[in-house]
């Protein structure tokens, strides 16, 4: 069943010199409880994507659908976790996690196990109490994901959730990730400019071609899950990133000689 139905979404910003054409016309269906993520170079125009989406930004053409209806105002039943944690440092892991259900105005006993159980999931249990000052980068986007799953939102965002941490804890995050998710299946569109990332967690790998960004292929990661690290070595898995990198030479996104 399709949850997300995006046709011909595209966006231009006024700017003072005149207008930046920030997205072509994109159109895309995404199914319940699939991993989609959104592959492309900085500045092509996923963050625009996403947040169109969400809602938190107008489209200058086209419609997005999300459940049949019309996003036209900030769409609320989802979760977004962005590049920077954004936990309130005064705030201990707990209470960060818990600030969803306050803001929902939901009962917080009622969320109380559930927050705690998806802290144990990702290896957090222990360090509730902790400040975000206390944490490590790979900790703190931890409890930024834990916060954006609390009330079980039928939509989860992750704009390059990643791009700041070290490239272990990075490995460490994706495994993490993977599990939350056969856990607790979501839908998920996942923003990354890491091709070994984006095959790794997806069921589907939407690519973008550079500013102003549109959708030139949509590779389907047909790889048993749960997926181990070790994965990245296999053939299979080498085929999908050499097809990637090679439609990102055709685009002049990498070098001629790259893939
Ligand atoms: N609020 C804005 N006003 C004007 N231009 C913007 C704005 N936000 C993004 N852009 C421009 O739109 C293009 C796409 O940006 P963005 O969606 O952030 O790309 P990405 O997330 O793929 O790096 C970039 O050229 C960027 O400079
Ligand atoms: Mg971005």
């Amino acid at each position: 069943m399709s949850l997300i139905q995006v046709t011909g979404a595209a966006k231009r910003y006024a700017v003072a010199s005149g207008e930046v054409a920030a997205l072509d016309p994109v159109s895309l269906t995404v199914n319940e409880g699939e991993f989609v993520s959104i592959l492309g170079p900085s500045g092509c125009g996923k963050s625009t994507f996403m947040l169109m989406l969400a809602g938190l930004i107008s489209r200058s053409a086209g419609t997005i659908e999300i459940d049949g209806v019309k996003v036209d105002r900030p769409y609320t039943d989802l979760g977004i976790v962005f590049q920077d944690h954004n936990l309130l440092e005064w705030r201990n892991v707990l209470s960060n996690v818990m600030l969803q259900i306050e803001v929902r105005g939901r009962d917080p006993a009622q969320y109380l196990p559930r927050a705690q159980d998806l802290l144990r999931m990702v290896g957090l249990d222990g360090a509730e109490a902790r400040l975000p000052h206390e944490l490590s980068g790979g900790m703190r986007q931890r409890a930024a994901i834990c916060r954006a799953l609390i009330h079980e939102p039928r939509l989860l965002l992750m704009d390059e959730p990643f791009g700041a941490l070290d490239a272990l804890s990075r490995d460490q995050l994706n495994v993490d990730l993977q599990q939350m998710w056969l856990a607790r299946p979501t839908t998920v569109i996942f923003i990354t400019h890491s091709i070994s990332e984006a095959v790794f967690l997806s069921d589907r790998v939407i690519m973008m071609t550079p500013r102003p960004g549109k959708i030139a292929a949509d590779i389907k990661i047909d790889l048993p899950r749960p997926r181990p690290m070790s994965v990245r070595e296999t053939p299979a898995f080498g085929a999908y990133t050499k097809q990637i990198r090679g439609l990102f030479e055709e685009w002049g996104v990498l070098r001629r000689g790259a893939a």
